[in-house]
This record gives structure tokens, sequence and C-alpha cells, in this order.
């Protein structure tokens, strides 16, 4: 992953400065803002951070399928060297399907809930390959059989609400497999799956990439799945990219403080029983208003007067990127923590705590 300013040519998919802006009254709510990157074919980003910073918007920003009509969308989508933005839905839809593909967070979204699941499988095979009726129906049986649906034969002539949530979402990745695209987002795709079948789905979605190079990107809540199924990690905080690296050095050496506090708020099975679990320290800002300076300044351990006034650039060492002022790991960072530790800053003393508590676990 890169994200230097000119797109890359031979990334499958180059991201450059996307915005996406809501217009709610006098307001712009800053869903998406100036957020770049690549992904290779063959590999997985994966997009964490917390509820409402974007991660959702962004993927159907970049898929072109934004249907509010207050939202305002700018910036460079390149698919294989093809620009996107400022397509019409019309020659959009070329791209669906065999070329990028996408699991909704929200399964119910993307399923006719009127139609039997057969058929939404059977019209969207046919659509896009040139099958007869029964083939189609062999086809849809083999992927249900693919996403470990029991009994799929059967399972075609139900309705998407005789089926659990989990099935449902395992139809929803069947149907954006369905056609082999080269490039899938999958947001939060296992989400409301046990741990067993989620692993499943996670090794068939390996398969895929393997087998034909699909490149991925995989939003997530789970920091588990982030950790052991990702190539590079894209941290997400009100509508930015605020750190982004390889996984491997990412874990080796996260830069940005909200990184830092999301990894540690992972409980860990070592800790002995009703330890608290450390929380971040208050809400993320409101998109719609927000704060001057760093977005993150309010819940930061290691806020200094800069943090308030400044909005920090994403700068970018051995293709590790991040954007703050007081990177984890200066002298600079570290000054700022003892201070605000006397200064009796709440956030720092719960930093310093969770840094006791967690020290030499992240490597
Ligand atoms: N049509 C809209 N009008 C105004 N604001 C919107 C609209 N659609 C989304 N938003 C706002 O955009 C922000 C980002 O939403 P998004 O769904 O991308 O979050 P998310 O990171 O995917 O969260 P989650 O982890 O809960 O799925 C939220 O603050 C949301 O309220
Ligand atoms: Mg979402």
């Amino acid at each position: 992953m890169s994200s230097s300013a000119a797109s890359d040519s031979r990334a499958l998919l180059s991201v450059r400065e996307l915005r996406t802006h809501f217009n709610v009254g006098d307001h712009a709510v800053k869903a998406v803002d100036g957020v770049s990157f690549d992904v290779q074919e063959g590999k997985t980003l994966g997009i964490v951070g917390e509820s409402g910073c974007g991660k959702t918007v962004l993927s159907r920003s970049i898929m072109g399928i934004t249907t509010a009509s207050n939202a305002s969308t700018s910036g460079s989508v390149t698919y294989c060297g093809t620009e996107l933005a400022g397509k019409s839905k019309r020659e959009l839809r070329k791209f669906w399907g065999e070329e990028m593909a996408m699991v909704f967070q929200d399964p119910m979204t993307s399923l006719n809930p009127v139609v039997r699941i057969g058929r939404q499988l059977t019209e969207h095979l046919r659509a896009h390959k040139d099958l007869s009726k029964s083939e189609a129906n062999d086809l849809a049986v083999q992927l249900l059989t693919w996403v470990r649906i029991p009994e799929p034969k059967e399972r075609l002539s139900n309705f998407p609400h005789q089926m659990s949530g989990g099935m449902r979402q395992r139809v929803c990745i069947a149907i954006a497999l369905a056609c082999s695209p080269n490039l899938l987002f999958a947001d939060e795709p296992t989400t409301a799956l046990d741990v067993t079948v989620q692993h499943q789905i996670l090794n068939l979605l390996a398969q895929q990439q393997q087998e034909r190079q699909m490149g991925m990107v995989l939003v997530t809540h789970d920091l588990g799945v982030v950790a052991t199924r990702t190539d590079d990690i894209a941290v997400m905080y009100a509508g930015k990219f605020v750190e982004k690296a390889s996984t491997s050095a990412l874990f080796s050496g996260m830069r940005h403080p909200y990184t830092q506090s999301l990894f540690w708020s992972i409980p860990k099975t070592s800790e002995p029983k009703h330890t608290r679990l450390s929380a971040i320290v208050g809400r993320p800002p409101n998109l719609a208003a927000l704060p001057p300076g760093c977005s993150f300044a309010d819940r930061c351990p290691y806020v200094q007067p800069i943090c308030r006034e400044v909005e920090p650039e994403l700068q970018t060492i051995d293709s590790h990127s991040f954007a703050c002022h007081l990177p984890v790991g200066s002298s600079d960072a570290e000054a700022a923590l003892s201070a605000n530790i006397s200064a009796g800053l709440p956030q720092s003393k719960g930093a310093a705590a969770r840094r006791e508590a967690h020290q030499g676990t992240l490597t």
C-alpha cells in the first residue's frame, strides 16, 4: 500500500483525496475527508476505527453507491488505471460484479425482502454470466455450499426473513463472490457470525485471493481479524486516515496515540478476571463541527497546546504514515505524557496505567 500524491498506475485501486460530505442544514458532515490509498492485486487493506468514523461511507463512495441526496463527493478513484470519479451509475454498473463487488455491513440493505434467495442469486448470476436457468441454479447451490449454508438446495426457496442474520450475511458474501470480482469491499463481513463460521469465511476469502489475486478492503471492528488477515492497516478517525502502514510495521511500532489507545482497549486473556476494560476516554468528535487542530486532541494522553491549534499533516517515514505532532515513541511524546500525568489529565493517568498493563504484549 502506498499513498503518494500521484495515483499508482500498477495498483488495482488508487484513491486520492477522496471526500464525501453530507450537507445537513448549514453544516457539512465531513464523513470522509481527504483519504488516499492504494490496493495492490492479491493484497488486503484492513480499515479500523470507532463507530461513525466514516468506514462505510468511504467504501460506498469508492464503489460509487452513495445514494444520499445530500452527499457531495470529490477526489479521484482509479480502478486498473481507469478513473471512476464522475462516471454515471450506468457506466459504473459495468464495473460492479465482475470487477468490484461489496459485502454490505447490513445484509438486509442488499437483499430484497420479498424475493426468494434462490431467485436473487440466480438473477445476479444470469445478469453477469451467460448461463441457462438450470446452470445458474446449480451454481447458486454451489455458492451457498461454499459459504457453509447447510441444506443449500432447500434454502434457495427461503425469503431473507426466514434465515438467521448470520445466514443472510453469508448469502451476501456468496452474491459478492459469485462473479469472481478482482476487488472486494467487505464491510464487517463476519460480524454476525460465530467464531467457527467466521474462521471458515475468512479462509474462503483468503483462498479467493490466492487463486485469483483478488484485492480486498476489509472493514472490521475485530482487531484480532485485522492483525491476522491483512497486509496493510489504515486507522480511520473522524473521516481521515490518521495512521497507515504494513500490518507488521504497525504492530511493531504504532505511532498515532489513537491507534495505541484502540489496541490497548483489546481485553487480554492473561488479565485476571473482572479486570476493567480500558475504554478510550471521551467520545469521537461531531463530524459537522470538528475542532481546530487534531480531532483526537480532547482524548489524547499526550496532548499539547499545538495539537489544539494546528492540524497535523500525514507524514510518511519508511512507508509508515501518521498524522501527529507528538508521535508515540518520540521523546517529545514521553515528555508530554509525564507533564500531563503530573497535571492530573485523566486520559494521561489512564494511559500510564494501560501502558503498564500492556507492556510488551503488542510485539
Ligand atoms: N445521509 C447522511 N447524512 C448525514 N450524515 C450521514 C449520512 N450518512 C452517513 N452519515 C454520517 O457519516 C458518518 C460516517 O458514517 P459511517 O456509516 O461511514 O460510519 P462507520 O465508520 O461505518 O460506523 P460503524 O462502525 O458503526 O459502521 C456518521 O457520522 C454518519 O452519521
Ligand atoms: Mg459501517
